[in-house]
Formats: structure tokens, sequence, C-alpha cells
């Protein structure tokens, strides 16, 4: 196994992630089967958190809202971006304080306006439509609530365009030159308090060069924005760090990240002679090695290709369909064998994009293999769906040897739970 993988090794040809063994663990437990890697969990966060001292460090919640994921990051620490009402509640009851939530979102609800005024946590303003009906909201409330606004950077980091946000065409955040009028207008404004700025370039970026210029650019509105005397306390600079999926991938590290971002951040705020605390919104680097997907070969059917039918598809983890996501796949049960033969590992949902891996090569498969979905951890479960009458997989948490159920499996139950008949139609 990789070296970038601590956590995950092979014995007696079987896969382990935190030294239990994945075979077992699909048959106690049944496939599919999402499994995370506690210690793994708890280490990127101090590699992140370590590589930024006196920074805070939100965690992008939707990248893993599992309950006991934000639970473990919650006691390491960690603040988070919620981007829903459903998001901001699961952080909440994880135990993550309010005064450390940022409340992102490019289209917000009343509803989730109120509920971020309640709970008292800050708001990213994304438009001046929402800045108005903030203000409105809280004034009733009889609340000031602290905001920053969502910048647009107009800046583009080399990465899937669905994951790039920063572009100046981008549906995110208040457009590069409208940024000090906002600023302006909320000064003026009752029941909202400008104490921050905020941007998010991108996702899975792998040269830390585009954070630099985001920076520069950031610090360049907190340099104008400080002469409207606004006191901005933070500035947050959201996530995107890459991580390596494939293996002669060279993805920066968190230090990188800092070596990239810091030196700007410190000699710019000194300049201005103030000094804001930084914020950063990681997600992938956080979960998305601690994961797996563990899938079960149900056939292996040999026609133009070579094609393994196995029992997990895009409702379980849809970055492949949807930007081409490359994410390694080892035989669980046969880690360490030959590569035999070149496959195309497919899902069973009726979609032909429904492709795991597409032409890999492993080794010589047969129907009751495991398959494991490395680097699953972050948009994977998160991103599930019931498409195609297809009930949510058990999820796992392991931590040294130790095993504990963190979702149960779904049932047919919870298909229909929220389905409701017409009277008249059960009479008919
Ligand atoms: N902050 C904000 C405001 C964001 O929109 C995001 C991600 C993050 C932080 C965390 O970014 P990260 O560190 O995870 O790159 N589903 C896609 C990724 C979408 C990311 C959306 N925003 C995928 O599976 O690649």
């Amino acid at each position: 196994m990789p070296s970038s993988r601590p956590h995950i090794d092979i014995q007696e040809h079987h896969l382990r992630i935190g030294s239990v063994d994945t075979v077992t663990l699909a048959q106690e437990f049944g496939t599919p089967l999402y499994v995370t890697d506690e210690q793994r969990l708890r280490e990127n966060f101090r590699t992140f958190a370590g590589a930024f001292p006196g920074a805070d460090i939100y965690y992008a919640a939707k990248a893993n809202w599992n309950l006991s994921v934000l639970r473990i990051l919650a006691s390491e620490g960690a603040g988070a971006d919620v981007f829903s009402d459903g998001e901001l509640y699961v952080a909440l009851l994880a135990g993550i304080p309010a005064e450390r939530i940022l409340f992102n979102g490019n289209s917000k609800t009343r509803h989730e306006l109120q509920m971020a005024i309640d709970a008292g946590v800050r708001v990213s303003v994304d438009s001046i439509d929402e800045l108005h009906a903030l203000s409105e909201l809280a004034e009733e409330s009889g609340r000031i609530v602290d905001i920053a606004f969502r910048v647009n950077p107009d800046v583009s980091p080399d990465t899937h365009p669905k994951i790039a946000t920063g572009l100046a065409t981008s549906k995110f955040g208040i457009g590069y030159k409208d940024v000090l009028q906002a600023y302006e207008v909320a000064k003026e404004l009752s029941g909202v308090n400008p104490v921050g700025i905020h941007c998010h370039i991108g996702s899975q970026i792998l040269d830390v060069s585009p954070f630099g210029e985001a920076v520069g650019k950031m610090m360049d509105l907190v340099e104008q924005i400080t002469r409207l005397e606004i006191d901005l306390e933070f500035v947050d600079l959201g996530g995107g760090l890459g991580i390596p999926y494939q293996e002669d991938l060279k993805a920066p590290t968190p230090a990188d990240l800092a070596d990239m971002i810091l030196p700007i951040f410190e000699e710019r705020s000194s300049a201005i002679g103030i000094s804001p605390r930084l914020v950063l919104e990681p997600g992938r680097y956080i979960v998305g090695d601690t994961g797996i997907l563990l899938t079960g070969v149900n056939t292996v059917k040999r026609s133009a290709k070579n094609f393994v039918g196995v029992d997990a598809g895009l409702n379980l983890l849809i970055r492949q369909a949807m930007y081409d996501a490359y994410h390694e796949v080892v035989v669980a049960n046969k880690a360490d064998l030959m590569m035999e033969e070149l496959y195309d590992v497919v899902g069973p949902i009726c979609e032909s994009g429904d492709i795991v891996a597409k032409e890999r090569m492993l080794p010589a498969i047969e129907p009751g293999d495991v398959i494991a979905v490395l680097d699953s951890g972050a948009y994977g479960f998160s991103m599930s769906s019931q498409y195609n009458g297809r009930v949510r997989c058990t999820e796992i948490l392991v931590n040294d040897g130790r095993v504990d159920v963190v979702r149960k499996r779904e049932d047919y139950g919870d298909l229909i739970a929220k389905n409701v008949m017409p009277a008249r139609l059960l009479s008919a």
C-alpha cells in the first residue's frame, strides 16, 4: 500500500484499515459498507491545524457530515463551515460550538437565515438581497448577527470545472468589484455587523499558487474595507486543498499551503495595521483518505470488455460519474495477488455512466470477492441517494482494531418513510 495511506495495510492477502480486516467487516456487516478510520481522521485534522498555528479550522461539513465524524472533529477543536439548515443542525448536535460555525450558501431561505440567527452563528452573506433579508430578520428578532461577505475573487484554479467556485462566472459570492459597496451598505444596516470576509476558490486543487493569488486579492479588499472604518476580525480563505487520489499525483501538503498563504497574510495584515484571525475550511483533506467503500462482486461478465458488477454504484459514490473522478480500487480479499486482467468495475445502477473504476489491472476476480474503493471519505456517503430504490448502506468507524457502527443500514421502510398515500388511492 502506498505510504501516503499509513492506516491501510495488507495482512495475509487481506486489506486492512485501522488494523481491522476489511474482508471480515464485509462478512460481518454485509456489503456495500462504508468504513472510516478514526485515528487517521484525528491525524489529518492535527496535521492541517498544526500547519496553521493560531488559525481557526472550520471543517467543511458537506464533505462528510456523519454525526460521529463531526463529534470526533469537535473534540479536536474544529469549527464548521455549514451550507444548509440540515448541516447546521447536525454540526450543533455534534457539539461544534456556535461561535465556531460559519453558515455559508448562495441561496439561503429565510428559514435558514432565521435558524442561523437563533443559533447565534455567523453568516457568510452571498448577495445584497440576502443582506437585506438577514438584516430585517435579525432586527425582528432583536439580534445583531456577525457577518462576512462571500467574495468572488475571480481566481482560476486548475481543477475540474464543476468544482471551481471562484471564477467570475461562478454562481458563488459577490463580484469582486462590488464587494466594497456591500460593506458600505452593511455598515449602515441594523441587525448585521460586518466582521469578516470570505472566499473559496474551488476544490481538489493540486497547485497552491492560486491560493496565493486569492489571499493577495482578499488582502487588497481588507485594506480598503479597513479604510471604511470596519474592523475585520477574520479572513476566511475557504477550503480546496487536493489529495493524491492517484499514486503518481503529487499533492501539496497543508504545510505547502501554509507556506503560500501565511507570509502574504501576515505581511499584509501588519502593513494594514490589523491582526485578523485566519480561517480555513478544509473538507476533503480532513476526511478524504479516512474512508473506504467496500463493495461485493455479484458478477464477472466477459464481453467487449471484462465487466465486474459490484453492489455499490453512483448511488453511494457519485464522484466518478459527476467529475470523472479517479478512485483507486483494491480487491480486498486478494490485495497483494498478481494483477492479471483488465477490468471495468461497474455499479448496479441503471445508468451507463455508473462506472466505479475504468480499465484497471486487477487480480483475477470472481463473484463473492470484495472490492475496496479507496479515498471515499469525502463527498462519498454525503452525496449518496436512494436512486433505483437502493437503501443507503451501513457506516462503520474503526479505531486500532475497534469496530463501531455509526450509521445503520437503511431498510425498505426508509425508501417510503415520507410517502403519503391519498385515501382515495387506497380504496380504488
Ligand atoms: N468551503 C466552501 C465554501 C466550500 O464550498 C467547500 C467545498 C469547502 C469549503 C471545502 O472544500 P474542500 O476542502 O473539500 O475542497 N463534491 C465535490 C466537491 C465539491 C466542493 C464544494 N465546496 C467532489 O466530490 O469533488
